[in-house]
C-alpha cells in the first residue's frame, strides 16, 4: 500500500535568491518553492535578515545562488553541498580500492544500493564509484531542504578528481522524507544493499565541515520496525554504521560487527 503523500505547506521555510535576482535564478527559486511547498520571497536587493525579520515564523531559507543552493537559518548558520572529508576517503578508494564500508557491504559492479541517510552523500558517492555505471545508488534524506541542496550539489560540484565528479552525478536522490516511509513502499528484495548512517550520540568528528549537517539534519533514532523493513527490501545485506561503543545494534538483533581501520566506527551487518 502506498503512503498518503504529505502535502502540508512548510511553515518554517522560504526560498529566495542571491541579492541580484536574475530571471534564471527566480525561475529556479520558483520551481524549488513549489516543490518544497513554501513561499518564494523576492530579495528586491535587501538582505536575508530583513526577510527573516518580516516573517518571524520562518526559521530557515534556501538561497538560490548562481553556482549553488545555500541553506541558512535565522541564526546565520549555513549549509551547502561539498565533498568535505569525503574527498580524502574517496581518493583513498581510488588509490587502494579499499574501504571498510565497501568491503563489509561487498558493493560491486552492477549492484543497486539504497542509502537511507543521505546527508552530504559522501558515502553514497563511494557506493556509486563501487557499483559503476551499470549499478544504481538511491538516496533518502529526511530533511527536504538538506536533500535539495545536496541534490543540486551532486549535479554541479566539480572537484579535481574526475572519478569523484562522475560518481556524484550517478547518485539519485530518490525520496525527500523519512526512510521509514520510503522503505514501507518498496518491494521485497529491491536493492542489493540497504545502508544506514544515523547521527551518533557521541560526537566523533570535530570537523567544521560536518557541523552544519549535525545542525540542519534529523536526529531521529533508528527503530526496529525500520530495520525489519530494510531486511525485507534488501536482497543481500543491511549495513548500519554505529560507534564502537554503542550497543544499539544488539537491540536490533544485529550480531556481525566490523570495525573500521581506525576503530572509531563500526558497521553492523545483517546478511540474507
Ligand atoms: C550522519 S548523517 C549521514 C552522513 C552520510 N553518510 C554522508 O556520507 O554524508 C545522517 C543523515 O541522515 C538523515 N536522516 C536522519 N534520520 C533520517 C530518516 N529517518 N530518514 C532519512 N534520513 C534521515 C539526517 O538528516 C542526516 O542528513
Amino acid at each position: 500500500m502506498q503512503n498518503a503523500p504529505d502535502t502540508a505547506p512548510r511553515a518554517y521555510l522560504f526560498v529566495t535568491t542571491a541579492s541580484r535576482e536574475t530571471p534564471a535564478l527566480l525561475e529556479t527559486a520558483r520551481a524549488l518553492a513549489a516543490e518544497l511547498r513554501c513561499p518564494l520571497l523576492p530579495r528586491h536587493g535587501g538582505g536575508v535578515e530583513a526577510l527573516f525579520a518580516a516573517h518571524p515564523a520562518r526559521a530557515r531559507a534556501i538561497l538560490v545562488q548562481t553556482e549553488r543552493l545555500l541553506l541558512v537559518d535565522r541564526g546565520g548558520q549555513q549549509f551547502f553541498a561539498h565533498p568535505g572529508m569525503g574527498y580524502l576517503r574517496f581518493r583513498h578508494v581510488v588509490d587502494t580500492g579499499r574501504d571498510t564500508l565497501l568491503d563489509v557491504s561487498g558493493a560491486g559492479a552492477g549492484d543497486a544500493v539504497l542509502d537511507c541517510t543521505l546527508g552530504f552523500a559522501s558515502e553514497a558517492t563511494l557506493f556509486a564509484h563501487a557499483v559503476g555505471e551499470s549499478g544504481l545508488v538511491d538516496g533518502v534524506e529526511a530533511v527536504p531542504e538538506v536533500g535539495v541542496v545536496v541534490r543540486a550539489g551532486l549535479k554541479s560540484v566539480q572537484t579535481k578528481l574526475p572519478a569523484l565528479n562522475a560518481a556524484m552525478r550517478r547518485v539519485r536522490v530518490a525520496y525527500l522524507g523519512s526512510h521509514t516511509d520510503y522503505l514501507r513502499d518498496q518491494p521485497d528484495n529491491s536493492y542489493d544493499i540497504v545502508y544506514f548512517d544515523p547521527f551518533f550520540e557521541t560526537v566523533l568528528t570535530q570537523s567544521e565541515s560536518f557541523a552544519p549537517l549535525r545542525s540542519f539534519g534529523s536526529h531521529s533514532p533508528l527503530t526496529a520496525e525500520t530495520i525489519r523493513d530494510a531486511v525485507r527490501v534488501a536482497r543481500r545485506c543491511v549495513v548500519v554504521k554505529t560507534t564502537r561503543w554503542g550497543d544499539a545494534l544488539e537491540s536490533f538483533g544485529i550480531t556481525e560487527r566490523v570495525e573500521s581501520k581506525n576503530g572509531r566506527v563500526a558497521y553492523g551487518v545483517i546478511r540474507k
